[in-house]
């Protein structure tokens, strides 16, 4: 794994503050695998100055489905989250992730690599981060909803021990897209 600093540690550094947010979609994935070596790529805890490039990404792969800005800002500067991002050489944001924990209970709120960043791993490093975030906050079961017709998103996180127990039917619009709601018990995490 690249990056300077091993990910239980940045997540244990990952920020928290203020109230808000609401949970989340996903979309569909268009990229492909790719079998070039990743860059090396740093993580690191979300700060509101990340606030432009998080939401330069999330505005170009969520579309009419992407938070607005000021809800995005909120959820960076809220209560019982942990944000991160993954940073390229140059500085750059090429991805980030959200943890919402309350007691024991997690929600992934969101996920997404710009798309040149996708299929070399990157993906699941910060799914991990998440949860190791999640473990450290002493949460038990972990939630996210994803879009039924985003493949790459769902093998990868049944690949972590996440199951499918539930379908919310036509939950994301305009489109009316079914939202899958998965669920990990964090002792079948893998
Ligand atoms: C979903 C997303 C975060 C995954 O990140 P990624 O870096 O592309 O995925 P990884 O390279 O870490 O791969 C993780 C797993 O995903 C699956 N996967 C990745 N790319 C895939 C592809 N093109 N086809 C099928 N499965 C794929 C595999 O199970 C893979 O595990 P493996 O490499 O051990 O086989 C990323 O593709 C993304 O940002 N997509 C757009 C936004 C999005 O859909 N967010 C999810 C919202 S719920």
């Amino acid at each position: 794994m690249s990056g300077g600093v091993s990910d239980g540690a940045l997540s244990e550094a990952a920020g928290l503050a203020g109230p808000g947010g609401s949970s989340r979609k996903a979309a569909a994935d268009g990229s492909s695998r790719s079998s070039e070596s990743a860059p090396s790529l740093a993580l690191r805890a979300a700060t509101e100055a990340d606030l432009d490039a998080i939401w330069a990404i999330e505005s170009a792969v969520f579309g009419a489905e992407a938070w607005s800005r000021d809800l995005m800002r909120d959820e960076l500067n809220a209560d019982l989250r942990c944000y991160l991002v993954l940073v390229d050489e140059a500085g750059a944001i090429v991805g980030y992730g959200g943890l919402l924990a309350v007691g024991t209970e997690g929600d992934i709120q969101t996920i997404a690599l710009s798309p040149e960043t996708r299929g070399a791993g990157q993906g699941r490093r910060l799914m991990n981060a998440l949860l190791d975030a999640a473990d450290e906050r002493g949460v038990n079961e972990v939630f996210l909803e994803v879009r039924a017709d985003n493949p790459v998103a769902r093998t990868l996180y049944a690949s972590l021990g996440f199951e499918e127990i539930g379908i919310r039917p036509r939950y994301y619009q305009p489109e009316g897209v079914d939202a899958v709601v998965n669920k990990l018990q964090m002792e079948n995490r893998r």
